[in-house]
């Protein structure tokens, strides 16, 4: 896959077969990741990966529970009521998610880990994978309980969740807005 067909193709997947993805692929998504450029090249970023499905289970009900106490200002009143439902799991059944954390929680943590995020997705996109940003999981994680259940210690920042795994099927685009361009020439 070339990188304008992977850059169109990628979309966020919320439905995944029961396959767990192989370690070896895995580790070639986490290799695109570290490609990513850094801010004076710091490359400070922490792969934690979960599989176990316990273990993800944890994550999504703790992450709940964070998000209803305090709604960040994005969440919809429809999302905040997804997340009552005692059913629904914010990774989706995925077997696999990834936690980008940066190592240093510096001014450029955030840029430095979502622009890895963003290679490790299309990354996934170009092996057939689905993935998707989970947002809902972000601040939880970056509690002491969540960088606990993460295994990195309370220094350390985690910014990037990201579900990996067999897309049941992939979804349609999102229709994207024109871009607002301005410019500035002779
Ligand atoms: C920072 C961020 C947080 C997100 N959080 C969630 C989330 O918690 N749950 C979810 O289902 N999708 C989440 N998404 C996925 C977006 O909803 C999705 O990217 C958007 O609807 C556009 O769809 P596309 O990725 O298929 O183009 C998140 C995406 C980003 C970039």
């Amino acid at each position: 896959m070339d990188l304008q067909q992977a850059i169109r193709s990628r979309r966020a997947v919320r439905a995944f077969t029961a396959q767990p993805v192989d370690r070896a692929v895995l580790l070639r998504l986490i290799d695109a990741a570290i490609q990513a450029p850094s801010a004076v090249n710091e490359q400070p970023w922490f792969f934690t990966v979960i599989e176990d499905p316990a273990a993800l289970r944890r994550i999504s009900t703790a992450s709940k529970a964070h998000v209803l106490a305090t709604p960040p200002r994005a969440v919809s009143s429809t999302h905040l009521q997804m997340l009552r439902d005692p059913q629904f799991d914010i990774f989706y059944h995925a077997p696999a998610l990834i936690v980008i954390s940066s190592v240093t929680a510096n001014e450029w943590a955030v840029e430095n880990c979502t622009l890895a995020a963003e290679n490790l997705m299309l990354a996934a996109c170009a092996e057939g994978l689905g993935s998707c940003w989970i947002g809902f999981a972000q601040t939880w994680l970056g509690t002491a309980a969540g960088k606990a259940a993460l295994g990195v210690p309370p220094s350390y920042l985690p910014v990037a969740p990201i579900i990996v795994g067999h897309p049941q099927s992939m979804p349609p685009a999102v229709p994207r807005k024109p871009p607002e361009i301005r410019w500035i020439g002779t």
